[in-house]
């Protein structure tokens, strides 16, 4: 069974862990994480973009996957579905389609109507018993080849929107999703001591987990992050895992057309990266 991410953030949070989110892209990604999560006996995110839910076929398919996966599997350890920055219709999308968590992406509108969304969201997540997480401050990423710097979230704001009633927040803290370029600044840890000191117990989320040095991931989780995101790196070691069994032509051997094989190492690398962030994160043996 699908559960609302409060519980393991809010254990989290106390005990000074935090939960990965993992995106997934397919059904092999997804057994990955899973399987990993069951392994190091940790609470899971499974976090869903739109794009890879469209890729997916749709939020139904992903969740009805995800549920059946759980079951099959047998998975014993606390696994939340979470639609990742969602849109405002995403999010209603999502909720109908069965997901136990999701996140509205108010970021880019004014303050005044992210709270009016947010608001109205913490009602409805409140009613049928599902996590919300909200932003406040930009997360930088590429953009058409272009890589944004990640904002600094206002503290005063990131408050603002906790007192609403959500989940889990995130706050940019000069994050960025995707590959860090070489003149990153880093975090901005006075931004998020000053964030967690206004929005008090209110687990906070870390986005854009890939490539943060880690000695910056723990000082983050020491400052009051429970939850840290990570999508590219899956993606990488997934490549280049799938690369280099293709280039040692070990796709030729045997039959040399089965699919289940060929997808095998990517999902391999899948599963050793998430257990080496479970380890970094502290949320082994916590479920
Ligand atoms: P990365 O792709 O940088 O790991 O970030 C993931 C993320 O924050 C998803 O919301």
């Amino acid at each position: 069974m699908l559960v609302s991410a409060k519980e393991m953030l809010n254990k989290a949070k106390a005990g000074k862990y935090a939960v990965g989110q993992f995106n997934i892209n397919n059904l092999e990604w997804t057994k990955a994480v899973l399987q990993t999560a069951e392994e190091m006996k940790s609470p899971v995110i499974l976090g869903v973009s739109a794009g890879a839910g469209k890729y997916m076929t749709g939020f139904k398919t992903v969740a009805a996957m995800v549920s059946a996966m759980v079951e099959d599997l047998g998975i014993t350890v606390p696994v939340a579905l979470h639609l990742d920055h969602g849109k405002y219709e995403e999010c209603y999308q999502c909720i109908n389609a069965g997901f136990s968590s999701i996140m509205f992406d108010g970021s880019k509108y004014s303050i005044e109507e992210n709270v009016a969304k947010t608001k109205e969201l913490v009602k409805i997540c409140e009613e049928k018993g599902l996590s919300l997480e909200a932003e406040v401050g930009a997360i930088g990423g590429e953009e058409d080849g272009i890589v944004g710097a990640g904002e600094c979230a206002d503290p005063e704001e990131c408050k603002q929107i906790a007192d609403l009633g959500v989940t889990m927040l995130a706050a940019g803290i000069g994050n960025i999703h995707g590959k860090y370029p070489s003149n990153w600044k880093g975090l901005s840890f006075e931004t998020l001591d000053a964030v967690q000191k206004l929005t008090g117990d209110m687990p906070l989320v870390l986005h854009g987990g890939t490539g943060i040095p880690e000695d910056m991931i723990k000082k983050a989780i020491s400052l009051g992050v429970a939850k840290i995101n990570v999508n590219t790196e899956c993606q990488l070691t997934f490549t280049a895992a799938t690369r280099k069994y293709i280039e040692e032509g070990k796709d030729l051997e045997g039959k040399g057309f089965d699919p289940r094989k060929l997808l095998a190492p990517g999902t391999e690398a899948i599963r050793q990266t998430v257990r080496e962030k479970m380890q970094l994160f502290g949320s082994v043996n916590k479920a």
